[in-house]
């Protein structure tokens, strides 16, 4: 194969606790998404999932919003990324968080486990009360949703969730001081912007990342950010903010329990962290991948217990315990990479530098599908992947 990508596969066994994930159901069917992110109309674009894994059938689904993209130093939108996050796309239980960065907007919809490709928007698409939202998660133990925006106006936005009106903005803004974050809309990015909100799995607290600057002088630091959450109430006050020496880009993440978190940063490779009672985090392993090119996503397999670190740019292996090739079908692609990603009963199923989705058997360490989507629409503005049943840790 001409491209491959990095994979990290680091081993945590004893680290995970047993915890009940959702097996794909082959009678109902299952299903992927992604975000279109398309500024002239957001869609969702479900994939079937066959009962071997394969995918099918792209079909769009209107958001009622509209994408944006990131733009670059010079200020021309980012030629993939074009949110520069994790979680635009967010599947738990039978709904769907979708955020629309170009309306400032987030959608829900419910999904029908006998139709999973025919998701139903609830609702309208609710305001996220800042600017550029890139990153949403829920959870369904407070039933709220939270955004995270990345903008002009930074900050972490929760709504409460009903499965017949929707969304509902719940309380104010929890804004970014702008010593952390101080961006225009669309923002400039990588460096120096936002990039994911993930609930803790106890539904405890909140946490969001922020990039920092390797290139600037001084470094500027990345930014692991935490708002404690009390009785379902995300709290009014500033947010805990650690930022570690060695980890400028937090990008995605990714809890391996309560305690744990495990980082990517396309400055150095992944590192894992321990959150402490008040919120502050400490590294506990700084593991730099030699020659990785722009590690920006992360993923667990409960199949397989192993942490996997996703590759934006590199095409050659050398991790420390293995990787996996992924090309796109005709090898077309040279400098080839793997973008957002999500796993589901031992398959990670990721949008890639061509305009497709590449589905990796994790067991068999192989690919066994590119999806061409050439046909279907514009590679650059694609951005998330969820799929359901999603595998929502207890
Ligand atoms: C990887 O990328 C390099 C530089 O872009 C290129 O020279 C090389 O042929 C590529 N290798 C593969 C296996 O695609
Ligand atoms: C930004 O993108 C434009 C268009 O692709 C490119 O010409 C320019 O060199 C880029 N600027 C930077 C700083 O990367």
């Amino acid at each position: 194969m001409r491209a491959t990508f990095i994979l990290l596969l680091t081993s945590l066994t004893s680290a995970f606790p047993q915890q009940n994930w959702r097996r794909i159901q082959p009678d109902t069917g299952s299903a992927a998404y992604f975000l279109e992110n398309d500024p002239a109309g957001n869609n969702i674009v479900s994939l079937e999932i066959a009962s071997d894994g394969s995918l099918s059938n792209p079909t769009r689904i209107p958001t009622g919003g509209y994408g944006s993209s990131q733009v670059n130093a010079s200020g021309f939108p980012n030629a993939a990324d074009t949110l520069g996050s994790q979680g635009s796309v967010t599947v738990v239980d039978d709904w769907i968080f979708a955020v629309n960065a170009g309306s400032n907007t987030v959608s829900m919809f419910s999904i029908a486990p006998e139709d999973p490709r025919h998701p139903q928007l609830v609702g309208k698409p609710v305001g996220t009360l800042g600017q550029f939202p890139i990153s949403v998660d829920y959870s369904p133990r407070v039933q709220k949703a939270c955004v995270l925006n990345g903008g002009a106006v930074a900050g972490v936005a929760c709504f409460s969730v009903d499965p017949v009106r929707g969304l509902r903005a719940d309380g104010s803004l929890h804004a970014i001081p702008k010593t952390i974050i101080m961006e225009t809309t669309p923002p400039s990015g990588p460096p120096g912007s936002a990039a994911q909100v993930l609930f803790a799995p106890d539904s405890s607290a909140i946490f969001a990342t922020v990039k920092g600057n390797a290139g600037a002088s001084p470094v500027k630091l990345g930014s692991l950010l935490a708002w404690p959450l009390n009785g379902g109430q995300i709290s009014n006050s500033e947010p805990v903010v650690t930022q570690l020496p060695g980890i400028t880009m937090d990008f995605g993440f990714t809890f391996i329990d309560n305690k744990i978190i495990f980082l990517a940063d396309p400055s150095f490779g992944i590192s894992l962290l321990s959150v402490k009672q008040d919120l502050t985090v400490t590294e506990t392993r700084h593991t730099v991948i030699p020659g990785q090119s722009a590690i920006c996503w992360t993923a667990y397999s409960p199949a397989t217990n192993l942490l996997y670190a996703i590759d934006a740019g590199l095409n050659k292996t050398g991790s420390l315990v293995g990787s996996i090739a992924v090309s796109d079908v005709d090898g077309m692609i040279d400098a080839q990479g793997v973008f957002d990603s999500a796993v589901s009963d031992g398959l990670m199923y990721s949008l890639t530098a061509a305009n497709g989705v590449s589905v990796i058997n994790l067991q068999k360490q192989q690919q066994v599908q590119f999806l061409d989507l050439s046909h279907f629409g514009v590679r650059k503005y694609y951005m998330g992947m969820a799929v359901w049943p999603s595998s929502t840790q207890a």
